[in-house]
């Protein structure tokens, strides 16, 4: 499998991406979209020591900019004639007050939700050449809610609905994408939402004020957090199963526990297609990129 791994750096992406480094005889190639080139070269040579897997690579993509979004999505199509495998997982987590883009955006709404937005739409071209049934897996969370008329959290924002927001948009982006494809007698491609049903220890704990760092130590101790390559084991099957399972879980939300993936009932919001429609054409305006939104208008053609 081919695999590319939004923040591959840290948390989550870094446990997912070392773990299919490392398995199957190190068959598999991994690619980390990345913001920091020194980051990145890091986490290459730390996987390719702990894994001894020589097929990592990264793209250079800081997902606060349209632009490097643009790049790195004309980079990997110059580069890769396929995928098997995206998984949709860079997000920003704490932060003290609310930043702005040079977009113009709310910075959790573009890095956790519309960049990746953009980025999902131009590489389901590379996913549909896979041979191995393309995926993507997107990592998200349940609740949230989007703020219609205050997407960018000017008046009321906090991190936490910030983060909510956009793992709600998410939810209703791939249950859209699930939709627009399912009727396709040649789509081969699947969707699938992924809830992590236990804390992970990530580079959050690095980032979050004092007093939370002190409280998440003393819960360490009481096990509610996982380590990421756990988390990395518990997921490894979504990007690795076969191309008929994968396609049963399409259009699902999950989450793990009792030994299985385990189906976690949708909200309505998220199910109603005419919200999915107005976020989808919202995010298209926003995106402003000529090729994203002719690949949208090409994605409504098929359903016809
Ligand atoms: N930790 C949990 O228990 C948990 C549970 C459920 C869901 N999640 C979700 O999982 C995702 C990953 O979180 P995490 O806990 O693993 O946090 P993390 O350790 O902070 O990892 C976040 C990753 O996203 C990357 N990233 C952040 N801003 C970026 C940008 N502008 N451009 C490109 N990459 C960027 C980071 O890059 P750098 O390495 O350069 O910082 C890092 O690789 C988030 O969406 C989070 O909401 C986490």
């Amino acid at each position: 499998m081919k695999i590319l791994v939004t923040g591959g750096t840290n948390g989550m992406g870094k446990g997912v991406a070392k773990v299919l480094a490392g398995i199957d005889n190190q068959i598999h190639e991994v690619i980390l979209l990345c913001r920091s080139k020194e980051l990145g070269e890091e986490t290459i040579k730390e996987l390719e020591n702990s894994t001894m897997n020589k097929k990592i690579s990264i793209i250079l993509c800081d997902l606060a900019k349209l632009t490097d979004v643009r790049t790195a999505i004309n980079e990997i199509q110059s580069k890769h004639e396929f995928l098997d495998c995206i998984f949709i997982n860079a997000g920003l987590g704490y932060a003290a007050k609310r930043v702005e883009t040079e977009d113009v955006m709310d910075s959790h709404f573009q890095v956790n939700y519309l960049s990746q937005f953009m980025l999902t739409l131009n590489l389901l071209s590379l996913l549909e050449n896979s041979e191995n049934g393309g995926r993507i897996v997107f990592n998200v969370t349940r609740g949230g809610k989007i703020f219609w008329d205050d997407m960018q959290m000017k008046n009321a924002w906090s991190y936490e609905s910030g983060i909510h927001q956009a793992m709600v948009a998410k939810r209703m982006f791939l249950v859209k994408l699930h939709n627009l494809f399912r009727d396709l007698k040649r789509s081969k491609l699947s969707f699938i939402g992924f809830e992590i049903s236990k804390t992970v220890w990530s580079n959050q704990i690095n980032i979050i004020p004092v007093p939370m760092k002190i409280m998440a130590t003393i819960m360490k101790y009481f096990g509610t957090f996982i380590s990421i390559e756990k988390c990395g084991m518990i997921m490894a099957p979504l990007f690795t199963e076969k191309q008929e399972d994968s396609l049963k879980r399409s259009g699902k939300f999950v989450t793990w526990g009792k030994n299985e993936f385990i189906e976690i009932k949708e909200e309505k919001e998220v199910l109603n297609q005419e919200m999915q429609d107005r976020l989808w054409k919202i995010s298209l305006e926003i995106c402003k990129d000529e090729k994203t939104t002719q690949i949208a208008k090409s994605l409504f053609g098929y359903t016809k």
